[in-house]
């Protein structure tokens, strides 16, 4: 089915990789997509098309949100892990993408290195995905905007609490402030801040920096963190543990924003580390819709990237 129109090929490799416009459709398309799935209405608009997916790090919830998905919107999936593949065993990674987008209409890649994933889509005749990398993980921020706009409409306007590692996460929340328009309230432990550079902000409008992690959490729309390791960091576990004890999202952070604010995570959690028990399974966590929702927002997403607008 793959046909090789580089010029006419998207990728999303990362949040900036879309406009405001063509998330307004996403995200109307994923609420479309979410209510048929709800509706168990067959919706097979990627039939005898396959996806591969590419693991070169752990993961349950991008593994069968895509799988799912793909499944759901009639094609196929095919699954490979650095373990399992030529990849582990240093096959380029231009000849690895020249090869799986031959055979396949779609990839999604998790992998180290944003370099990575820019090597491989510049190889790819079919669009790539980013399914998390060091410096990104644009299909978690899709899932966690749209559930915001599901529980609360619109985020334009808005403040995102991000409290913890200067991560991926981070950084994709800091492109996705400065493209739709809301505020991120950064408070990260010292030596863990955002490097600015990598999210490549056209300016420092859309963030404010806070020592102290309760202030960052004053009068916040959303609290967010993520663990404080991420993976392919394990060897600083004991360092970060030290360095990021008083950056645990707990209820009083959660009483300084405001009274109807939604807390969220991508997990995995650690409760008693980043986020308190009281926190992630209280009143105000979302982290199950903003679960479940990676699936319809990455449904969409394909649906776009294979389809273009589909009305
Ligand atoms: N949030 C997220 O990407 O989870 P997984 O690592 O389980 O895929
Ligand atoms: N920042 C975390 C996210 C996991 C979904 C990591 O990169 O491990």
């Amino acid at each position: 089915m793959s046909t090789p129109q580089q010029n006419t090929i998207r990728h999303y490799l990362q949040f900036t990789d879309l406009s405001a416009d063509e998330y307004a459709h996403l995200f109307a398309r994923a609420a479309e997509i979410k209510r048929k799935f709800k509706a168990y209405e067959k919706y097979h608009p990627l039939a005898d098309r396959t996806l591969a997916m590419i693991f070169e790090k752990a993961s349950t919830r991008t593994r069968v949100s895509f799988e799912a998905g793909m499944y759901q919107l009639g094609g196929s999936v095919v699954h490979l892990t650095t373990g399992d593949s030529q990849l582990g065993r240093s096959e380029p990674i231009e000849d690895s993408a020249r090869v799986i987008s031959r055979m396949t209409d779609i990839v999604m890649i998790r992998t180290y290195g944003q370099d990575k994933i820019v090597r491989f889509a510049s190889h790819s005749r079919v669009p790539v995905i980013n399914g998390l990398t060091n410096e990104f993980h644009p299909c978690q921020i899709l899932a966690d905007i749209f559930t915001y706009i599901e529980h609360r409409g619109s985020i334009q306007g808005k403040t995102v609490a991000w409290v913890g590692d200067g991560n991926n996460m981070a950084n994709t929340w800091l492109q996705a402030a400065e493209l739709l328009g809301f505020t991120v309230h950064l408070s990260t432990p010292s030596g863990y801040e955002v490097d600015q550079a990598v999210a490549g902000l056209r300016s420092a409008e859309s963030y404010k920096i806070f020592k102290d992690p309760e202030d960052a959490c004053r009068g916040a729309d959303l609290v967010t963190t993520d663990v404080w390791t991420s993976m392919g960091f394990e060897a600083e576990n004991e360092a970060r543990k030290k360095a990021f004890a008083d950056w645990c999202v707990d209820v009083a952070m959660m009483q300084v924003a405001k009274p109807d604010a939604l807390f969220m995570h991508c997990l995995p959690a650690h409760r008693g580390e980043e986020v308190s028990a009281e926190v992630i399974d209280g009143p105000q966590s979302v982290v199950w819709d903003e679960a479940e929702n990676r699936m319809h927002v990455q449904k969409a997403l394909m649906e776009f990237l294979l389809l273009g607008k589909v009305a």
